[in-house]
C-alpha cells in the first residue's frame, strides 16, 4: 500500500492509512503469487468482508509486507476502485 501511495497508483486510497480500518486498499494478488504471501491476520479477513467484489485472491494491500522475496509481485485492483 505504501509502495502504492509513494508512487500515485490511483485506486489505492488507504483512507486507514495502514491501520487495516477501510479496506479502500483491496487488491487482487496474481494466483501465482497468492500462496508466497504470508497467511492474512484475522483482522484482514474480517476488514475484507466490507471490500466490495472479493474474490479467493483478495488481500488487503497495507497488511503485505513488502521484502525482496517479494520482488516482481503482480497485483490488480477490483474494478471499483479503477
Ligand atoms: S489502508 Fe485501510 S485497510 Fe488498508
Amino acid at each position: 500500500m505504501l509502495t502504492a501511495i509513494k508512487n500515485n497508483v490511483s485506486g489505492i486510497d488507504a483512507d486507514c492509512g495502514g491501520a487495516c480500518a477501510c479496506a479502500t486498499c483491496h487488491v487482487y494478488v496474481d494466483s501465482s503469487w497468492v500462496h508466497r504471501l504470508p497467511p492474512m491476520s484475522d483482522m484482514e479477513k474480517g476488514m475484507l468482508d466490507f471490500a466490495p467484489d472479493i474474490k479467493p485472491t483478495s488481500r488487503l494491500s497495507c497488511q503485505i509486507e513488502v521484502n525482496g522475496d517479494l520482488d516482481g509481485l503482480i497485483v490488480e485492483l477490483p474494478r471499483t476502485q479503477r
